[in-house]
């Protein structure tokens, strides 16, 4: 049932329209250079993350795994993660823990150099559910055999747990699960398109994550692809509430605002071009992270992830000429302009 639902969540995205309605990168202009006083040649794109060492600092978002076709993506995806020298992450790794014939839909990007690798599983995953036990030590130290991973990536999906027509709601307990975990695992967590608040960022600090993906409102809509699905299953009621929820979240810029309590952040959610990754950096985010951009072209091809991702190094490259930025830590010294809905957020919310 997992591998079936992984591969409806993947063909909806590849079909229908399933972004946020607003992508809140376009309400912010950076300020123009117009003497960068820097050669374009000696632009630096290589960073350190959580000690590792990329080319760019781009991070491939987890998608998927566990099924035929979620094969064929990690390895596209790896493949280009490699050739890059930038970071990359499996989708949720749990269809393998209870199938261990699909294990090798994830471990097949062992076969890549990447040299940032996350593993994932879900945080209701963590604690005892309804129909299922939570995870066991042994299990955790298999999901990082299976990919080689770095880090444990736990993923916080509760938008999408209540709009789906399965979903797993049991969320007490889940912070409280954390500290044990990140005193053994490299641990980080992060969302899934919702974004994450100041509170929770402080609560997963003092949990001993090492970082914090925001995984904000922008981009892919969980919320839209369980809408889509609730459809095609004939759950009327659900449907009409995956399409309430469509928008539900924190941006995510103004998530990394939110986030920004002293370990790193990944930005994740709506970034498509390389200017929307330097506005993550301008903001304060130490890497930026794309999943749903890089779908299609890895549902086709090793060299269509790799011809995408070139395009945004490319632009991130000119945006950072422009911006007379050095390496991609001079990024926050440059100015901005927010206007319209996400000015609106960053007043309201004041962090
Ligand atoms: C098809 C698809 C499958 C995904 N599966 C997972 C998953 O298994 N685990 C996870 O943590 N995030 C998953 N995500 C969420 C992404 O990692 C990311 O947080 C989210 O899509 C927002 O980024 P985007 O706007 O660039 O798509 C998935 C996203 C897509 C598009």
């Amino acid at each position: 049932m997992i591998e079936e639902r992984k591969n409806e969540h993947i063909e909806i995205c590849l079909e229908k329209d399933v972004r946020a309605h607003h992508n809140y990168w376009d309400d912010i202009d950076l300020v123009h250079r117009a003497l960068p006083e820097i050669d374009f040649d000696d632009i630096e794109l290589g960073t350190e993350l959580f000690g590792i060492k990329m080319d760019a600092p781009i991070i491939i978002s987890a998608m998927t795994g566990g099924t035929d076709m979620g094969k064929r993506i990690n390895e596209n995806l790896a493949k280009a993660a490699e050739k890059l020298g930038i970071g990359m992450g499996v989708g949720s790794q749990r269809a393998a823990l209870e199938h261990p014939e699909l294990f090798e839909t994830y471990s097949v990007v062992k076969n890549y150099r990447v040299p940032l690798l996350m593993g994932n599983i879900g945080a209701p995953q963590l604690i005892n559910q309804k129909k299922q036990r939570g995870i066991t030590e042994r299990e955790i130290e298999r999901l990082f055999v299976m990919t080689d991973a770095d880090i444990l990536a736990v993923h916080l999906n509760y938008l999408q747990e209540a709009v789906q027509p399965e979903g797993d709601m049991r969320a007490e307990g889940i912070i409280g699960a954390l500290p044990t975990l990140s005193k053994k695992y490299p641990i980080i967590v992060k969302e899934t398109g919702a974004g994450i608040s100041r509170n929770v960022a402080i609560k997963l600090k003092r949990a001993g994550v090492l970082g914090i993906d925001v995984g904000g409102l922008g981009g892919t809509s969980f919320a839209a692809v369980e809408h889509y699905r609730s459809l095609a299953m004939g759950d009327e009621e659900k449907a009409e509430l995956g399409k309430l929820f469509w928008d539900w979240g924190i941006p995510t810029p103004a998530s990394i605002l939110e986030a920004s309590v002293g370990i790193p952040i990944i930005a994740t959610g709506g970034i498509r071009n390389g200017l929307d990754v330097a506005k993550a950096f301008v903001f304060g985010a130490s890497a930026a992270g794309i999943a749903g951009q890089l779908l299609r072209p890895a549902a086709e091809s090793y060299e269509a992830v790799l011809k995408e991702l070139e395009r945004i190094i490319r632009e991130l490259k000119v945006a950072m000429f422009l911006l007379g930025a050095k390496d991609v830590h001079a990024l926050r010294n440059s100015r901005f302009v927010v206007h319209g809905m996400l000015r609106d957020w960053l007043e309201q919310t004041e962090v």
